[in-house]
């Protein structure tokens, strides 16, 4: 019998809703602070399998999610391409040599970098229970390509849009080469125990409707192709976030399965404008939650009920509309979960 996260995501409405939150391993828990700071940075972490899947099950242990996601980056994949990948403390991920100034084929791919990843996915699926449900992941292509692009993170991913309007031919290969690699990725985290994918497009939303349909969806229908064709049964969860009213031809046009929606969404529009029966996922803002739904907590409720009551009619995975932010109080996570589990539509 297969968990209430996967089930959902394969199409059942079934209730109380499953619930698991973006970036659950992280941060804002001490035991994770604990380990960072027992094992060093954050690669270390990532490629000390025990450790990391040590961190994948933090959460669960803690709150008893419905989903735990492999702990890991969407930066593994240009490591991996033969990027040098460094996490700069108080600053962000640097990678180099940026491909501004650096041709894709003056890297020396380092695929041996995926492998480990692929042993902590194994090592959490041995110690998950039945009913809960194991992500894998990766960044989609044109996200992971401005971190590529520009080295590092950017307010409007000026850098990377520039380029591919300057050289688009060389832009595509580049996405084409991270849909290659993504495909692979995906795919051994699958033979190792993953249930179901999300992709991650978290710059999405700086991109204009012509170059939303090439460098967001067409990269991602690719890679949904090439995972059905390879694992039918496999749920694949589309997150393009800030994507606003190009979700409807995101959801129409990808093939993915569920589709992540950030805090910008107003639930009852997208369950009006989605396709019937599509699963949907969302879309608590995180600083809702970081703040405890004010003075009186009352906002914080109304907003869960009112995403809750929006897709009481579809199937419906309860999340945050992006990540939890590293400074939000153990109490309110817990107070959102029983607010969530309590609700029955
Ligand atoms: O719990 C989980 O969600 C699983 C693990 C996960 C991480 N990163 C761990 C992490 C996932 C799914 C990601 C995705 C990711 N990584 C995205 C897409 C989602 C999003 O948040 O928009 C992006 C853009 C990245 C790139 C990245 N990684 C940045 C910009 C940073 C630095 C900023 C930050 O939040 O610290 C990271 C570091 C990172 N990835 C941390 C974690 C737990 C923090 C590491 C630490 O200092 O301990």
């Amino acid at each position: 019998m297969p968990g209430l996260l996967l089930e959902t995501l394969r199409g059942s409405s079934a209730k109380p809703r499953p619930v698991w939150l973006m970036r659950q391993a992280g941060r804002y828990l001490p035991e994770y602070r604990a380990l960072r700071a027992e094992k060093g940075g954050f690669l270390a972490l990532v490629y000390d399998t025990d450790a990391a899947a040590e961190i994948t099950l933090q959460p669960l242990r803690r709150f008893g999610l419905d989903g735990a996601i492999l702990f890991s980056d969407i930066l593994i994949v240009p490591y991996a391409m033969g990027q040098n990948l460094e996490f700069l403390a108080g600053e962000g991920p640097r990678l180099s040599p940026r491909l501004v100034d650096t041709a894709l084929a003056a890297l020396s791919p380092v695929p041996e970098r995926l492998s480990p990843i692929y042993e902590t996915v194994a090592k959490v699926r041995a110690q998950l229970g039945p009913d809960k449900t194991l992500l894998g992941f990766a960044g989609s292509p044109w996200t992971v390509a401005t971190y590529m692009v520009a080295g590092e993170g950017s307010r409007d991913q000026h850098e990377t849009r520039g380029h591919a309007y300057r050289d688009p031919g060389a832009f595509q290969a580049i996405i084409d080469a991270i849909v290659a690699v993504t495909v692979e990725y995906l795919c051994g985290q699958i033979a190792a125990g993953a249930e179901a994918v999300q992709l991650f497009d978290s710059w999405a939303g700086s991109l204009a409707p012509a170059e939303f349909e090439r460098w967001v969806i067409a990269p991602n229908a690719a890679i949904v192709t090439a995972l059905k064709a390879r694992y039918p049964q496999v749920p694949v969860i589309g997150f393009p976030k800030g994507a606003g009213e190009k979700l409807v031809a995101y959801a129409r046009e990808t093939g993915v399965d569920a589709l992540g929606l950030d805090e910008t969404i107003d639930p009852c529009w997208a369950h009006a404008v989605l396709p019937q029966g599509l699963p949907v996922q969302g879309n608590l803002d995180p600083l809702l939650l970081l703040y405890g739904g004010g003075a009186s907590g009352g906002e914080l409720d109304r907003q869960v009920h009112r995403i809750l009551d929006a897709f009481a009619d579809r199937p419906h995975v309860f999340n945050l509309g992006h990540g939890i932010g590293k400074e939000t109080p153990i109490a309110h996570v817990e107070h959102l979960l029983s607010t969530v589990r309590q609700w029955r539509g």
